[in-house]
């Protein structure tokens, strides 16, 4: 078996599946201390029914993503780790150092004879390669031999405190480093309470 491409550096957030996530949130909010980064409404996620609610401790757009999964609902959308109702571990993910890396990670992956449940995507609403979502990791996913979801990603969003905005200067210097314009777009915009990050997404981007 050949090495792997790269160290992966840390882990750096998880995804949880939550039964209530109104209480989920105040949990980690109000017990904890973290803060709300953004946050779907059910159906505004490209990739199934789930609401989703990105919170964070540090300056990072996400340390934990809670997913609502409803006690009846059998999910039935991809990606396929994602597919049962129970609460605990959505996914774990693990941060490379950058796109050259996360691809030789993808490609090794595969090499592994592993299914990916999601090919690499931009997770940015704005960004030229985003496919619609919140956070900008650039990320893909797959299962480890137990069925726990994996993520890899690089390039997770430095976030503002003051606005609670993506910070300006790291939205753009990423999108050089990725061989875009600098001014090739604006970071999203800051969630606002009772407001779905994506409910305007369509009109907002003209896309997903
Ligand atoms: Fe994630």
């Amino acid at each position: 078996m050949s090495p792997p491409p790269s160290r992966i550096q840390r882990v750096q957030h998880v995804g949880l599946k939550v039964h209530d996530i109104e209480v989920a949130i105040a949990f980690y909010r109000d017990v904890l201390g973290f803060r709300v980064s953004d946050r779907y409404n059910p159906g505004d996620n490209p990739y199934g029914p789930h609401a989703i609610c990105f919170m964070r401790c540090g300056n990072l757009h996400h340390a934990v993503s809670l997913v609502h999964f409803s006690k009846e609902t059998e999910i039935s959308s991809r990606p396929e780790m994602m597919l049962s109702p129970e609460v605990g571990l959505h996914h774990v993910a693990f941060e490379v150092g950058s796109k050259k890396e996360l691809e030789d990670w993808a490609n090794y992956i595969r090499a592994q004879g592993l299914e990916l449940a999601m090919e690499p995507v931009v997770h940015s609403p704005a960004n030229p390669e985003g496919d619609g979502t919140m956070g900008e990791n650039r990320a893909f996913y797959f299962k480890d031999p137990s069925g726990n979801g994996i993520e890899i990603f690089c390039d997770m969003a430095e976030m503002d405190e003051d606005t609670n905005r993506v910070n300006d200067k790291w939205f753009r210097d990423r999108l050089e480093r990725d061989g875009h314009a600098g001014e090739a777009a604006d970071p999203p915009p800051a969630w606002k309470p009772g407001v779905s990050s994506m409910a305007d997404a369509k009109e907002r981007f003209g896309k997903k």
